[in-house]
Formats: structure tokens, C-alpha cells, sequence
């Protein structure tokens, strides 16, 4: 039972007397529950999870042993707080190695417990009551979720195919930017699959300096590109001086549930950084770092992984097209960013699809085929190429009853747009 008084004691930032209360479903509580109902109706049949976000393999697999060594070593067993020379050293390595950017170990670089954590913890360097941040929509809300904690304000940059899913900063009103402190980008990004050019990054870092703006481009698939090599906004003339770029060994290592990661770039944000982060966690378990640094040193790791998503875009493109769908193979991640029909002819029926989430829902509910609707600017839904397939004949065998299940379906592309505002 609840204690009476508890609701009059939750803060306003969670929602006040009415925490857990909400009766509407999120986006993926209503993908949990289509899966259920849909296995339950067809238990002969498997889903095939294009949903997931994140790597379905492991890490190297020699990291667990690593980890063993490094956690029996009694220099690891303390906090971290903000330290982890050798993890940093070998983050400096990386960055030279795969961008050609020279930073200085001891005061550009700083561990973090994963971008997530990352984000999360900069808001509280800058964002005072009535402060905007500027985010791109679609977008990964976390940053956005504590800037508005704190009582500041996120404005939405929507992100169009027809501008190469790139924010248009030369449409943003004079008095947002007069009140804006965050530019927050994400490249390659999330769910677009969009790349950024160094060009992109010189217009980037030359608005924010007229608008003097902080830049965070969170890099978390940084190194998952796939036909140009991967840039960073820290080789742009100026880049340091305004940005700072969050990168994580989340998805270019498959090591999601370690937890680590790193911002880097401007020295000042990083110490701002580094002394709220002090006042937050105690650091990431050093043996992880040490395990990590090991990973860094070993890039192949991440092409090999670029092969195999590429490989499987191929396949899913070639897949969407011939059904009548309209879809271009993305530039990074390991998502597939795919315009909603606005029908489809099945089975002697045209069946309409109001949205992105109808359309998805359709596609778990019919075929047993889950991805994630957006219909945050346009209606799309994302594909994931980290479906469950562990050898390529598993991979081929799954593309087959994937390419069966959808072969009766003539897919209408029209012009499906959310006229419901741009919300993050
Ligand atoms: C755009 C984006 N940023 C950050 C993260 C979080 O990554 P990490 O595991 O490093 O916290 C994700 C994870 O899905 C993401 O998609």
C-alpha cells in the first residue's frame, strides 16, 4: 500500500502528485505490448526484432580476461573519481589515429560512464532557469530531459531528408539564440543514419561563435561510417574552442553494459564537466577503463563490424525497395531510416496508414517484424541491422522469411507528414 503523504512529496520535475499516475502508453511500452500480443497469435511464427538499439554480439573476446587481470590488480580497486591516465592516453591514441586530432591527455579528455551519463551531467555546467538548448528532432532526449529539469528550455531543430537530416541553424528566431547556451548535435546520428561533413562542422563552429553557443556533438557512433571515413568536429579550425564531442565504446566496441566512454575537446567545458562530475559519481571502475584502453588499440574490431552492418543494409534495402518502399542505404550507424507508406495493398485490401506508429505496429502485428516508429517531424519508422543473427547463414536464413513474410505487400510511398508539432 502507499503511504498517503508520499504523493504531495514528489518534486514537479517528475510530475508532481501525479508521478505514476500516467495512463498514456510511451513508444515502446505500445512495441513491448504489440510483440506479446502478436507472438501469442502466431506462436509457430519468430519475430524478428529490427527494434533494438544496440550490438547484438559481444565485445573482443579476449576482454573478459582482460577485465579479470585488471580487476585483481589492487592499483584498480580504488575510486577512479576523475582519473585513468592510461585509458585516457589511450583515448588520445584513438583520436589520432582515426581523426587526426591531436588533444592533450590531462586536460581535453575525461572518462565518462557512457555518453548517457555524459549528457546528462552537462546541462548542470550551464543550463540556468529560463536557458535553451538547441536539439536536433528526431533525436536521443536525454540532455534534453535535464535541461528541462532544471528549469531551462529545449528548441527543436527538425531534421528533413531534403537538408540531408542537418539542422538549418539560419531558421532559428534571433531571440532563441539570444537566450540559447547548448547547441547539441549527434553524428553520425540517431535514428537518421545521416552523416556530417568537416564543411558542416565550419558552418557549425563559425554560428556558434556569432551566437556564442557551446557545441556537444555526441559521437556515440562515431566510428560506424560507412562509405566516408568518420569526422569529428574537433578537426574543424576553431573546433576546440567551442565544442566538445562525447564519444562511448558502446556500439564501436559492442560494449554497452560496461559503461564507458569520453568527452573531449575544449579545456574549460571539460573542467566544468570534471567538477560537477566529481559531485556526481566516484568514476568508472578502473579495471574497465584499463580493459577499454585495451579495445582503443584495436580498430579492426570496428571495421569488422562496419563490414557486417553494411553488408546487411545491402540486403534490407534491396528487401524495402522491392516492395515499393523508398529507401537510400544511411551513411553510419547501424540504422535504416525508412519513410512510412502512406498504404499498402494486401491480400486484395488498401490498408491506410495515418502515421508512422500505425504503420509499425501494422508490421509487428501482420508479419512479426518490429522497428521503431518517429513521427516527431516526418513520419519514419527505424530499422535496426543488429537483429539477432549470429553466423551469416543465420543472417541469410532471416532475410529470407523476412523477404517472404512482406513479398504479398505493395507498399504506397506518399507524403505521410505528423502535422502535430515537432515535440522532443
Ligand atoms: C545518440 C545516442 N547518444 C548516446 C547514447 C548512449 O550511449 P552510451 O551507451 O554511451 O551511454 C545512445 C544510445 O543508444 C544514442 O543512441
Amino acid at each position: 500500500m502507499r503511504t498517503s503523504y508520499l504523493s504531495n512529496l514528489w518534486a514537479n520535475r517528475i510530475g508532481g502528485a501525479s508521478f505514476g499516475e500516467k495512463t498514456t502508453l510511451y513508444k515502446f511500452e505500445k512495441i513491448k505490448r504489440a510483440q506479446q500480443e502478436a507472438r501469442q497469435q502466431h506462436p509457430d511464427k519468430v519475430l524478428i526484432d529490427m527494434g533494438v538499439g544496440e550490438p547484438d554480439q559481444g565485445t573482443l573476446p579476449e576482454m573478459a580476461g582482460l577485465l579479470g587481470w585488471a580487476a585483481a590488480e589492487s592499483n584498480n580497486w580504488g575510486y577512479a573519481d576523475n582519473g585513468g591516465m592510461h585509458f585516457r592516453g589511450a583515448v588520445a591514441q584513438y583520436m589520432k589515429r582515426l581523426f587526426g586530432v591531436h588533444l592533450d591527455p590531462e586536460t581535453e579528455i575525461m572518462h565518462s560512464i557512457g555518453s548517457k551519463a555524459a549528457l546528462s551531467l552537462l546541462p548542470l555546467c550551464f543550463i540556468n532557469p529560463g536557458d535553451i538548448a538547441l536539439m536536433t528532432v528526431p533525436g536521443y532526449p536525454v540532455l534534453g530531459t535535464h535541461v528541462r529539469y532544471l528549469d531551462g528550455e529545449v528548441y527543436a531543430l527538425p531534421l528533413r531528408k531534403e537538408e540531408g537530416f542537418l539542422p538549418d541553424l539560419e531558421a532559428i528566431p534571433e531571440a532563441i539564440l539570444k537566450a540559447s547556451k547548448l547547441l547539441v548535435l549527434n553524428y553520425p546520428n540517431n535514428p537518421t543514419g545521416a552523416t556530417a561533413s568537416r564543411a558542416f562542422y565550419e558552418q557549425v563552429v563559425a554560428f556558434a561563435k556569432k551566437h556564442k553557443l557551446i557545441v556537444v556533438q555526441d559521437a556515440a557512433y562515431a566510428a560506424l561510417t560507412f562509405d566516408e571515413a568518420p569526422t569529428s568536429i574537433l578537426q574543424v579550425p576553431g573546433g576546440r574552442d567551442v565544442a566538445v564531442e562525447l564519444h562511448s565504446l558502446s556500439k564501436s566496441f559492442n560494449m554497452t553494459g560496461w559503461r564507458i566512454g569520453w568527452i573531449c575537446g575544449n579545456s574549460e567545458i571539460i573542467e566544468a564537466y570534471a567538477a560537477v562530475k566529481s559531485n556526481m559519481d566516484s568514476g568508472q571502475f578502473l579495471a574497465i577503463q584499463e580493459a577499454a584502453a585495451y579495445a582503443l588499440g584495436k580498430p579492426e574490431f570496428t571495421e569488422n563490424l562496419c563490414a557486417k552492418y553494411r553488408r546487411r543494409m545491402k540486403v534490407l534495402v534491396e528487401i524495402l525497395n522491392g516492395v515499393g518502399l523508398d529507401v537510400e542505404p544511411s551513411a553510419g550507424t547501424f540504422f535504416l531510416y525508412v519513410k512510412a507508406p502512406q498504404s499498402v495493398a494486401y491480400q486484395g485490401l488498401e490498408i491506410v496508414f495515418e502515421n508512422a506508429e500505425v504503420f509499425s505496429q501494422w508490421l509487428i502485428r501482420e508479419h512479426l517484424i518490429s522497428t521503431v516508429p518517429w513521427d516527431d517531424v516526418d513520419a519514419y519508422v527505424r530499422f535496426s541491422l543488429t537483429f539477432d543473427a549470429p553466423t551469416e547463414e543465420d543472417e541469410r536464413k532471416l532475410f529470407k522469411v523476412f523477404a517472404q513474410r512482406l513479398e504479398e505487400c505493395r507498399f504506397n510511398v506518399g507524403s505521410v507528414v505528423n502535422n502535430s508539432g515537432i515535440t522532443l
